[in-house]
């Protein structure tokens, strides 16, 4: 496969005589894709049932006329002001039971069924119009599904549909008192149109009532996209994609993923590192203008399996953005590394957001590839050059890993809704191993729990996994569970059928319990009875055979996930440096500010070493 770059463009945004010259430069760039439309519903249909495609139209002639391949949207992520007017109880309700409003974006409840046929209406006519338009080759669904916390909604319309879920779920009232375990405080119901949504309770809801709630929530995402993907896969032979984002766990993505036919996410490593990742100061200090080294693989790796096998880089931070706390800017080298990165992991696709930087509204201050004067960003010459340098490697196959990590949406439900400490974060938590494995060197892939089988792997990582399917307890491949791996019903109450610790304990920050002077178990400690051959220094188990698999008793730190991943498989530790084996190529990926070493070859500061049978070819 070789790969290809892309750009996110609003011609919506800019005056018409400028179509012409911009797809012309794209083109130079090296650019062959271009995506459009996604948050146009106003200017596609200004007054409800009263369109204009006359600009869409002839932006697409333009594009697709100097040779660029369209990505088309659906609008839905922004509808329009009229859509209130006609619906005011499409916006979705926080947690306080207040309405979010119009004004941004992503402000629609995913239950509202009005506001679901009319994004299918807008699919349809769209699709009717371009679904077999040769210049149309791919469709995106959306924008982001869950980005600014939006798959949880507190509304009347998902009150309802909830009680229908659970109806459908549990059968009658009788089983769902008894699975939710409602005898407790007097929760009981008489009928599913008493139960209402756990929010502004007294103190804590019911768990399962909760868990049960963020398992509706997904479900009304993967609902409401499979109704626009139906429309769509009437009116086109095209790929359907949906671009996911860092870091979203509140709905399956995975479901998402098996109606459609590519995988996309949107990849701000800067952003993201400052805005959402746990990690020290020194390490924040040194990655400030790089991103963290292992989040953009560990998506990568996740949307890779996601999109079952193919998927995109559908917007790649050029330079600044605007929506971290701070937003300092790539180092030189990182906007070419970034998309290096993605092509070793397997993307088809590495899209710019965006062109032009806005010089008006919410994004004015964030970089595109050119300035708002049209002048080239920084960013512009290294996707240049990263268009080049793809002409002169060619093709990349990809495969199989030699090491597996299990990740779980609903894992992440279950301990999001019972934590039991602070610091206990199921993403964390996979993120850390999936950290550690790279450390040492790993290629990795990421499973879900439904995959029909983990073997052919030499390690297979299930942390905080809350039920163990039946293939992944048969499997052939070594596997190291746990911590908190297998403990819990599907109704989130304690699993009596299976062997439980004595007793679990969840730790504040600053307490770390020394385990051998290999590092420390933190944030989270299980005892149990069982033998172990690695001790906490107070005497309690670490790693315990349970039901003959090895189970992780405690939450490791950095320096014992080292310590414990090395006694389990032998690759060579990549020190700072990230390795991506794919079958033809390997690829050294360098995030420091510094020179290092791989074998003998010098891996510079934000750049990376390509090798192909032992010869460095980039
Ligand atoms: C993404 C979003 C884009 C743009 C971008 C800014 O989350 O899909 O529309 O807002 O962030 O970084």
């Amino acid at each position: 496969m070789k790969p290809e770059l892309g750009v996110c463009y609003y011609p919506e945004h800019w005056d018409e005589t400028l179509w012409a010259k911009d797809a012309a430069r794209m083109v130079e760039t090296g650019i062959t894709w271009v995506r459009i439309a996604e948050f146009s519903w106003s200017r596609l249909e200004p007054v409800a049932g009263q369109f204009n495609f006359d600009w869409l139209d002839k932006a697409i002639g333009i594009l697709a006329g100097h040779g660029l391949r369209i990505v088309m949207c659906t609008p839905t992520a922004t509808p329009p002001r009229w859509m209130i007017e006609r619906y005011p109880d499409v916006l979705a309700v926080d947690a306080d039971g207040q309405p979010r409003k119009f004004g941004s974006r992503r402000h629609y409840c995913f239950s509202h069924l009005g506001f679901r046929s009319e994004s299918v209406r807008i699919a349809q006519i769209l699709g009717e119009r371009y679904g077999r338009d040769p210049r149309v080759h791919a469709w995106q669904i959306d924008n982001e599904y869950g980005c600014h916390d939006t798959v949880i909604s507190y509304s009347e319309p998902a009150r309802i549909a909830f009680q229908g879920w659970c109806a459908q779920r549990y059968g009658d009232i009788e089983t769902l008192n008894e699975k939710w375990g409602n005898v407790f405080w007097s929760m009981e119901y008489n009928d599913f149109d008493q139960i209402d949504l756990p929010n502004l309770t007294v103190t804590q809801p019911n768990p399962a009532h909760e868990l049960a709630f963020r398992r509706f929530s997904s479900d009304q995402v993967v609902a409401y996209n499979r109704a626009q993907a139906q429309v769509l896969r009437a009116a086109t032979d095209t790929p359907l994609i949906h671009n996911y984002m860092g870091r979203i766990l509140e709905f399956d993505h995975f479901e998402i993923g098996a109606d459609l036919d590519i995988a996309s996410w949107d990849s701000y490593p800067i952003g993201f590192l400052s805005d959402r990742l746990e990690a020290d100061d020194a390490h924040k200090a040194r990655y400030l203008q790089q991103g963290d080294p292992d989040m953009q693989a560990f998506h990568h790796d996740l949307y890779r399996t996601v999109g079952k096998g193919r998927w995109w880089v559908m917007e790649q931070q050029p330079g600044p953005v605007n929506w971290a706390p701070y937003n300092p800017a790539p180092l030189t080298g990182m906007v070419r590394l970034w998309t290096w990165e993605a092509i070793a992991h397997g993307a088809e696709v590495v899209s710019y957001f965006r062109w032009r930087q806005a010089p008006f509204a919410q994004e004015q201050m964030h970089a595109g590839l050119l300035t708002p004067q049209d002048n080239p960003a920084p960013g512009m010459a290294e996707a240049a050059q990263v268009a080049h340098e793809i002409a002169q490697i060619g093709d990349i196959t990809q495969a199989k890993a030699t090491v597996a990590l299990v990740f779980d949406y609903a894992s992440d439900w279950t301990w999001t809704t019972l934590p039991q400490g602070a610091d206990f974060n199921y993403f964390r938590l996979v993120f850390e191993a999936y950290k550690a494995l790279r450390r040492a060197g790993h290629t990795v892939d990421i499973l879900p729990v439904t995959a029909t089988s983990f073997d052919g792997y030499d390690l297979v990582l299930a942390p905080g996994l809350a039920q163990v399917p039946q293939a992944l307890k048969t499997t052939k491949s070594t596997t190291l569970l746990g911590p908190r791996t297998g403990l819990v019903t599907e109704e989130l109450g304690i699993d009596t059928q299976c062997d439980q610790p004595l007793f679990s304990e969840s730790l504040p920050p600053a307490h770390k319990r020394p385990v051998q002077d290999l590092g420390h178990v933190v944030h989270w400690q299980e005892t149990w009875e069982n033998d172990s051959t690695l001790h906490t220094d107070s005497g309690a188990p670490v790693l315990i055979t349970r039901d003959g698999q090895n189970h992780l008793t405690g939450w490791p730190d950095a320096d014992l996930w080292d310590a414990i991943i090395a006694r389990h498989t032998n690759t060579a530790p990549s020190g700072d440096l990230r390795i991506r084996q794919t079958k033809d190529h390997t690829f050294v990926i360098n995030y420091t500010n510094e020179t290092q070493q791989y074998e003998t070859h010098d891996i510079g500061p934000c750049d990376l070493g390509i090798f192909k049978n032992n010869q460095r070819v980039l």
